[in-house]
């Protein structure tokens, strides 16, 4: 992140694959993130730890504006024109440290917390793209539900989130594209 913001790097736009914890979503939906919880970072892993870098940023930065808000809110309006419909959400994402996925009491617990999502990735870019004031935005594909039932026979495994991620990659690659030429359009980049 910080090598981008020596290059001059304004906006990043970041994407993952996430598993579903709100019991609306389904599998293929595509959540804009709003919000994270930073469940490493609670437990006192961040990668703002250290000295502070000064020519960077704030020793203490702010998360409460972390995804930006015009940002969302173009993607949702690119979202409607592209006819996501309702396959287009926004919701929380949490982070945990991986790599195995989580347990079915750690899904209730996440649920119960106000995550939408869970996955392995994101906010660690965000935290130091915001600690150094580029603007983020992110999408998660949910590529699997989170397994929340104890009578469930699912288990959650990479090869459907690959799978998932095949699925929708044109129409990820639709709403990226055109949410960047907006952007441009707007000189926001
Ligand atoms: N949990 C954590 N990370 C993930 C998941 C999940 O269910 N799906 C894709 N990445």
């Amino acid at each position: 992140m910080r090598v981008f913001k020596l290059m001059g790097v304004q906006t990043m736009i970041m994407t993952n694959a996430a598993g579903g914890l709100n019991p609306d979503y389904r599998v293929g939906d595509v959540m804009i993130l709003k919000d994270h919880i930073n469940l490493p970072g609670l437990g006192g892993t961040n990668p703002l730890m250290g000295p502070n870098e000064d020519r960077f940023g704030l020793r203490f930065p702010c998360t409460s504006d972390a995804y930006d808000r015009d940002l969302r809110a173009l993607a949702l309006s690119v979202g409607a024109e592209l006819g996501f419909g309702d396959l287009l959400r926004e919701g929380v994402y949490c982070v945990q440290g991986g790599p195995n996925f989580e347990s079915i009491a750690e899904c209730r617990m996440l649920r119960i917390m106000g995550a939408d999502a869970i996955g392995m990735s994101t906010v660690h870019e965000v935290l130091v793209a915001r600690h150094c004031g580029m603007r983020c935005f992110a999408l998660s594909l949910v590529s699997n539900m989170a397994i929340m039932d104890y009578d469930s026979v699912e288990r959650a495994n990479h090869d459907e989130v690959l799978e998932t991620g095949r699925l929708r990659a044109k129409q990820l690659e639709s709403l990226v594209s055109e949410l960047v030429d907006r952007m441009e359009t707007h000189n926001t980049c």
